[in-house]
């Protein structure tokens, strides 16, 4: 059984009403009953979600404590929190890092992520999918450190 912090940023409570041609017309608790019924009894997978750095900060430290990898939504934090980065890099947590939208076909600001060096992986532009793919391919990446 692999542990997951499934951790959502800033924006993300609004899905479903934000911005629907970009992020489509799934609420975040849609997508967290989708990955609570991916997860089953195979997998323990904690959603959170939080508009604040330092909750989010918080929330991968104590992920430390119980988790075996994060699957994470940083939103625009994505773009410039070394904070974030720090925390990922501090826990020594693998990461597979999420997004709904293709960051790299958007605004120039976006194309950059500030946490990619310090995750294993970055899946984009699948809508809500983004995060079972995410899923899926941190527990693949952990079955094959086994
Ligand atoms: C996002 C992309 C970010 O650039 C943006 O700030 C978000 C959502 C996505 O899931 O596509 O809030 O992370």
């Amino acid at each position: 059984m692999a542990k997951i912090a499934l951790i959502h940023g800033p924006n993300l409570n609004l899905l479903g009403r934000r911005e629907k041609s970009i992020y489509g017309s799934v609420t975040l608790d849609t997508i967290n009953e989708a990955a609570l019924v991916w997860a089953g009894d195979t997998h323990d997978v904690r959603p959170f979600q939080s508009n604040h750095e330092g909750a989010i900060v918080d929330a991968i430290q104590a992920a430390g404590d119980w988790a075996d990898g994060l699957v994470m939504n940083p939103g625009a934090f994505t773009h410039y929190s070394y904070a974030i980065r720090d925390a990922i890099a501090g826990v020594s947590l693998p990461t597979v890092e999420v997004h709904l939208s293709n960051i790299h076909s958007r605004e120039e600001f976006r194309h950059k992520s500030v946490l990619a060096p310090v995750c294993v992986g970055q899946i984009a532009g699948f809508g809500w999918r983004s995060y079972l793919l995410g899923l899926q391919a941190l527990v693949d990446y952990l079955a094959d450190r086994q």
